[in-house]
């Protein structure tokens, strides 16, 4: 990733895209970051409407557009961020998994938001799990994608604690107030080079001026 503060962000989302609209609100066409894709799984996605309304250019990525051939759908998702210049993919409630393939395009510049600290509680209806789990501390993870599910190098954790909560509608808005301060904030780090994986721990990602600054 540059160190010149500047960015061209892809954003991938299934659904209805309140992620991708913080990203919109705060990031976007501020300190040189742009989001210049939205891509979807799904075709009647909110977020690809969100992605309209704020003029920018969206395509959608079926399965069954690619004859069921997952690998042959994320080739040509590759490919048509990679046309619009995307340096950074963000994927904001994303429910694919996306093959090694898609991740050899943009080496380092894949993440995730996860509604749960990590490692605890990945996959799908995350927040469910930690209610069934009877957990008195619920939190955020971005986190670099790889392969696995929900399992590469964490960026930023953020937690709340919430002894009290029984429903999701318990959990559910905090979550959200997290992760719309959260992704536009690791965005921001990505645009100045400010994110790094440590030399010394391929886990450790070092994050902010001080940290990258002493790994130079
Ligand atoms: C978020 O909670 C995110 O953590 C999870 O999917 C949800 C997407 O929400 N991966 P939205 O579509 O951004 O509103």
């Amino acid at each position: 990733m540059s160190s010149e503060s500047s960015l061209k962000v892809a954003v991938l989302a299934s659904g209805t895209g309140t992620n991708l609209q913080a990203l919109i609100d705060q990031v976007h066409g501020r300190d040189g970051i742009s989001i210049v894709a939205v891509a979807s799984d799904n075709p009647e996605a909110q977020a690809l409407e969100r992605a309209t309304a704020a003029g920018l250019p969206t395509a959608s990525f079926t399965r069954a557009s690619h004859s069921g051939d997952r690998r042959a759908r994320d080739r040509a998702m590759a490919a048509w961020l990679r046309e619009q210049g995307s340096q950074l993919v963000v994927m904001a409630g994303y429910m694919q998994l996306v093959s090694e393939e898609f991740l050899d395009r943009f080496p380092d510049a894949v993440i995730n938001v996860h509604p749960s600290l990590l490692p605890a509680f990945a996959g799908i209806d995350a927040v469910s799990q930690a209610l069934a789990y009877g957990v008195k501390l619920f939190g955020v993870t971005v986190h670099f994608v790889d392969t696995g599910l929900d399992t590469g190098p964490v960026i930023m954790q953020r937690a709340i604690e919430l002894p009290d909560a029984r429903e999701l509608d318990d959990v559910l808005p905090h979550i959200h107030t997290l992760e719309h301060q959260m992704l536009p904030e690791v965005v921001r780090w990505f645009a100045r080079g400010e994110v790094r994986i440590a030399s010394t721990h391929p886990r450790r990602v070092l994050v902010g001026p001080l940290a990258v600054a002493r790994e130079r």
